[in-house]
């Protein structure tokens, strides 16, 4: 497949490009700063672009089957409306670049309970952006699947566990790796179309 990966110079981007190129994918990285990225690769092509920028993105997605955000502020408790203003911009391409499916990084914060109601209120912007990202996406017509995690980790392992509109049981963290995993399976397995997937370890 042609995937277009937004995000892909961070911690769990870096996990998609290099999960997706040993799957046999191409990928088109559409990053700010291409400098960042030192993988090389036949099947990579790194496109520096402004991921709130849609005509842009709408140039660099052309043909490509498939987009995944896993867009994060850099500065998580400073105001921001990054994620938002990606996912207008992302999704306004998509419709007019046909490329129908979509997978995004969201939060299990935003679950019921009073662990996600603390985590919540402390990243309370970042939290405010997330929702506001989740709500384009979900009216935005195309095939989306928001995944929704809870704490990353860098430990080493690809499996996980899925539940569809809640998180699974004692889930409290996750590898990045895992996460890619499960984003890339959504792709190709075509599964959890228009749905909220809480995932875990
Ligand atoms: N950390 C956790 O425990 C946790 C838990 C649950 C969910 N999440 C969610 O996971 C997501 C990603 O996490 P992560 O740890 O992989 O993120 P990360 O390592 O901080 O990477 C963030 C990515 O977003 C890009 N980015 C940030 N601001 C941008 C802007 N204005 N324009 C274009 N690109 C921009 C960065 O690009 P540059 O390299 O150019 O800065 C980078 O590629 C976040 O949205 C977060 O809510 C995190």
């Amino acid at each position: 497949m042609n995937l277009f990966v937004i995000g892909a110079t961070g911690r769990t981007g870096r996990e998609i490009v290099q999960q997706a190129l040993v799957r046999g994918h191409h990928v088109t990285a559409f990053v700010r700063s291409p400098e960042s990225i030192a993988l090389r690769h036949e099947r990579l092509t790194v496109l520096r672009g402004n991921a709130m920028d849609e005509n842009e993105l709408l140039r660099a997605m052309q043909n490509h089957d498939a987009v995944v955000s896993t867009l994060g502020p850099r500065k998580v408790f400073k105001p921001s409306s990054m994620l938002h203003d990606s996912a207008v911009a992302t999704t306004r391409a998509m419709n007019r670049s046909g490329v129908k499916r979509l997978v995004v990084l969201s939060a299990a914060a935003h679950f019921p309970g009073i662990p996600n109601r603390i985590a919540s209120f402390i990243m309370r912007s970042h939290m405010h952006d997330s929702l506001a990202m989740e709500a384009i996406v979900q009216s935005s017509g195309l095939d989306w699947t928001i995944a929704r995690p809870p704490r990353l980790t860098e430990e080493d392992y690809t499996t996980y566990r899925s539940r569809e509109n809640a998180a699974p049981k004692m889930g409290f963290s996750m590898s990045r790796k895992a996460v890619a995993a499960f984003m890339l399976d959504a792709i190709e397995q075509k599964k959890h179309f228009r749905q909220i997937v809480g995932i875990a370890k």
